[in-house]
């Protein structure tokens, strides 16, 4: 039998990944957080001094990227984040890091976060999920992840980072944050980790079966 493909997309800071991790780990499944191959991509670009938004240059990085690359600890914060959404809006890297995603799934199945899994990488996935929540608490959340990292920043200007990156992914032309039309949308704005993910594993399990 085929191994389930668990999909889930949605904007920064949604929760995501630790539903996904859950899971992955509840389903015996791998877990790639892809946002780490566009920050990872980026980094790469700003080592070597270059632009994250030129074509050539961040394409050269995806190609060449390195899974150690993902284990990096660089890999978030103000000046990542801003790298990844710009490397990400580049059709070449997107379609340099389309095989890797693809590959880390086939054979054992896979949960995958990103923006695209559902709609692009993976239109055919066993589940897919929408997570999202408001940009107040979007903001909120991130704020407090970094205030635990000591960053020091406010929570203005976390909302206003948040909302131009989620602009510029929504509003790109090679695969943008979209809702794919089959997706369990789940808002988690007044949902805490746990709801989330109950209600979460109710739908993939209603699609893959099983305990
Ligand atoms: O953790 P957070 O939700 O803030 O971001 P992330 O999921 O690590 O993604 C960082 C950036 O990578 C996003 O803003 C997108 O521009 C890009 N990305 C993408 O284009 N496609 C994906 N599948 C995953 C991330």
């Amino acid at each position: 039998m085929m191994k389930p493909i668990i999909a889930i997309d949605g904007p920064a800071a949604a929760g995501k990944g630790t539903l996904a991790r859950r899971l992955a780990s509840t389903l015996g499944l791998p877990y790639l957080d892809t946002g780490l191959l566009y920050r990872a991509v980026g980094r790469r670009v700003l080592d070597t001094g270059g632009d994250p938004a030129d074509p050539a240059t961040a394409e050269d990085a995806a190609r060449s990227l390195r899974p150690e690359d993902l284990d990096r600890s660089d890999l978030r914060g103000p000046q990542a984040d801003a790298a990844a959404a710009s490397v990400a809006s580049i059709p070449n890297v997107r379609a340099a890091l389309l095989a890797f995603q693809r590959d880390f799934a086939a054979g054992n199945g896979a949960v995958l976060d990103g923006r695209d899994i559902g709609t692009v990488i993976f239109p055919d996935a066993s589940a897919k999920l929408f997570v999202t929540a408001s940009l107040t608490e979007r903001a909120r959340r991130r704020w407090l992840e970094l205030r635990a990292k000591d960053v020091d920043t406010d929570i203005a200007t976390v909302e206003e980072d948040m909302r131009q990156r989620d602009a510029k992914d929504a509003d790109r032309s090679a695969a943008p944050l979209r809702e794919a039309h089959d997706a369990y949308r789940l808002d988690t704005s007044e949902m805490d980790a746990e709801t989330a993910f109950q209600s979460a594993l109710v739908f993939v399990r209603s699609r893959i079966g099983g305990v």
